[in-house]
């Protein structure tokens, strides 16, 4: 039975003048279970013949087949299956990989393969002790000698199966008796029914096989075998049980863990890549916390205005010079307006300075006459006493509600309740003090009283305009719509558009939409940050790559395919990049923690939304920028990859 056929088989190297031919017409079969030596000078061909043999190279023309199915036609997929199942190489420089122990190199095609840590584990312990290295599982390559190294190697090997072993000169880098201890496990391993292919220069090795073939400037002189009676073939291949969810399983948590190892083996270098994404997501991070927490400071400011509440004053805007002629703005009309449906309270307001005086304090403050609603539509609460009722508007009573400045200020820590205060000569009760109010900024410094407008005009100070009325519109009632419609009242019973409107939504919403634009724009030179970042990380993935040829070599060598390598070095990118991201969420956080214990204006606030948003773009940087590398890496040929030091 034949496991292997090669017809015509011809191999050139170069293009034009250089163009030579390795391998010229070989034909050549080989029995399942044999042991076949490879013999011929230096630069005869031999090792072109086992890389195309092993799928590690591809031939120029003719045909090869392995267990009757055709090479050439396979995909590079099909063929880093095979090479990962199949065969099982053994090289003259062992190839080890460094950064593993024994037990790792021995293990690793079972990645590939995807079986589970415990198996592999297992099967790799098995074959340790078989070639007598039990003590030898936690040494690196380096801490073991050639002879140690090259049975590690034939571990690894044989771990998936190995049905047919190819060994490149396995002995020319040992000692004689290493190579004797080598050649005899190869011997064994035929004898057990594997396919062994063995190349060599040297007549003893040669003369363990079975079938000795000598081959010359690339082409096959002699072909002699010693036995046409044969071990039985072995039977035994691996069974696949494992589900397709499981092998991509293992394959991430593999790429992960070598990931990891990666980036612990050069810690100075993955934390400067890491750095441009700290910054960059630090200071995305801090700007949306300080955007929140500033905005949620000035809605807190804008709710002591209320929501829904709409403003009316005379004149064309803010310091119209105009303003204080037009006397138009009365309170019949906040009369008219407080029988309006969806009016739900209302207060005209009428301003003023004056002198109070209690006993023997003075002080200058300002006087408020308002409506008896004026706590309802301002949005305030009295800390003690009672607000105003109708009939002492109706009546221009002398009471007063004072506020906390003038508690303070005029009876300190005595009660106000039930004292006469005189303000411009006019006495006034107090009948109750408000609440004080959690402002932003500096805090109010003036004096303020309030009064029912009727007291205001008629006993303090004998006029009768009014400086605005402020109206809160039932909340079911889309605040716009109630701005329009008393624009359109007030300009009916003014007879023109003397006064403008201030609704508390707009400005709430102006507010909000300044906020936005600020953390947009710095957000996006945040971006730019975390793209240079991003620059950083690919470049060191460049480098990383270039530094690893050899290693992606060895693990396409034995079965790894293009995936698995693009796999290995994409994680590694968004690895760094996660991790960048992690350490800038942490030192925003302590930050934050600074800024909310020494800075009293506002908080930063950070929210679960922008920590999860963060984690996800220095990912998808990760993915962006580690792609180029790591698809160079798995573009990489196998052979060429093997053939760099
Ligand atoms: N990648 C390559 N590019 C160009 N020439 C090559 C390459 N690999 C091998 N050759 C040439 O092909 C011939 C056979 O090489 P090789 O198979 O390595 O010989 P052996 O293993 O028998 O010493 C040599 O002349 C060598 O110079
Ligand atoms: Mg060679």
């Amino acid at each position: 039975m034949k496991i292997i056929e090669l017809k015509e088989v011809n191999k050139y190297f170069g293009v034009g003048n250089n163009k030579i031919c390795a391998l010229k017409n070989i034909n050549l079969s080989v029995d399942k279970g044999d042991f076949v030596a490879i013999m011929g000078q230096s630069g005869s061909g031999k090792s072109t013949l086992m890389n195309i043999l092993g799928c590690l190279d591809s031939f120029s023309s003719g045909s090869y087949k392995i267990d009757g199915i055709e090479v050439a036609n396979m995909d590079k997929n099909a063929q880093a299956e095979l090479r990962c199942r199949t065969f099982g190489f053994i090289f003259q420089k062992y190839n080890l990989l460094t950064s593993l122990n024994a037990l790792e190199n021995i293990a690793l095609p079972c990645i590939y393969y995807g079986m589970n840590d415990k198996t592999r584990v297992e099967k790799a312990k098995k074959l340790l002790s078989d070639f007598e290295l039990e003590n030898r599982s936690d040494n690196k390559p380096n801490e073991l000698s050639g002879g140690q190294q090259q049975r590690v190697s034939i571990a690894r090997a044989l771990i998936n199966g190995a049905e047919i072993i190819l060994a490149d000169e396995p002995t020319g880098a040992l000692d004689s008796k290493s190579g004797e201890m080598v050649m005899n496990i190869i011997k064994n391993l035929h004898k057990k029914g594997h396919t062994v292919i063995l190349v060599t220069h040297d007549k003893n090795i040669a003369s363990y096989a079975n079938r000795i073939i000598e081959i010359k400037d690339g082409e096959i002189i002699s072909d002699t075998m010693k036995n046409s009676v044969l071990h039985k073939a072995q039977k035994e291949r691996l069974i696949d049980k494992k589900s397709r969810f499981d092998y991509i399983r293992y394959q991430i948590y593999e790429s992960f863990k070598m990931s990891l190892k990666a980036v612990k083996t050069h810690k100075m270098r993955s934390l400067l890549t890491m750095l441009g994404i700290i910054i960059g997501i630090a200071s995305v991070v801090s700007v949306v916390a300080l955007g929140n927490g500033s905005k949620e400071k000035i809605m807190e400011n804008l709710n002591s205005i209320g929501a829904n509440t709409i403003i009316i004053f005379p004149g064309k805007g803010f310091g119209d010079k105009e303003a204080s002629k037009i006397k138009t703005l009365k309170i019949s009309d906040a009369k008219i307006f407080s029988k309006l449906s969806y009016v739900d309270s209302i207060s005209p307001n009428i301003a003023a300075q004056g002198l109070i005086i209690y006993k023997n304090k003075s002080a200058i403050s300002s006087l408020d006459g308002v409506s008896a609603e004026f706590l309802e539509v301002n949005n305030k609460k009295l800390q003690i006493g009672r607000k105003f009722n109708v009939s002492e508007v109706e009546t221009a009573a002398a009471v007063a509600i004072i506020d906390q400045n003038t508690q303070k200020e005029i009876f300190g820590n005595n009660s106000a309740l039930g004292e006469i205060v005189i303000f411009n000569r006019q006495p006034l009760k107090i009948i109750g003090v408000m609440a004080q109010e959690d402002n932003f900024g500096p805090p109010d410094v003036n004096l303020n009283i309030y009064t029912p407008y009727t007291t205001a005009m008629y006993k303090v100070l004998g006029n009768h305009e009014i400086s605005s009325i402020t109206i809160k519109v039932s909340d079911d009632i889309n605040s716009y719509l109630a701005e329009s419609d008393l624009t359109k009242i007030l300009i009916a019973l003014h007879g023109k558009k003397d006064f403008f409107t201030m609704n508390s939504d707009s400005v709430r919403k102006m507010v909000e939409s300044i906020a936005n634009t600020m953390t947009i724009l710095i957000s996006s030179i945040a971006v730019i940050a975390l793209v240079v970042g991003g620059i950083g990380v690919m470049n060191i993935m460049l480098v990383s790559v270039t530094e690893r040829t050899k290693e992606i070599g060895i693990r396409m060598a034995i079965g790894a395919k293009r995936k698995n390598i693009l796999q290995q070095f994409l994680t590694e990118a968004v690895l760094l990049c996660l991790m960048g991201g992690i350490v800038g969420i942490l030192l925003t956080m302590l930050f934050s923690f600074l800024f909310n214990n020494f800075i009293d204006d506002f908080k930063m606030i950070l929210s679960l939304d922008a920590i999860l948003i963060a984690l996800f773009f220095s990912m998808t940087i990760g993915i962006l920028f580690g792609y180029m590398p790591a698809r160079n890496a798995s573009n990489l040929n196998p052979i060429e990859a093997l053939a760099r030091d």
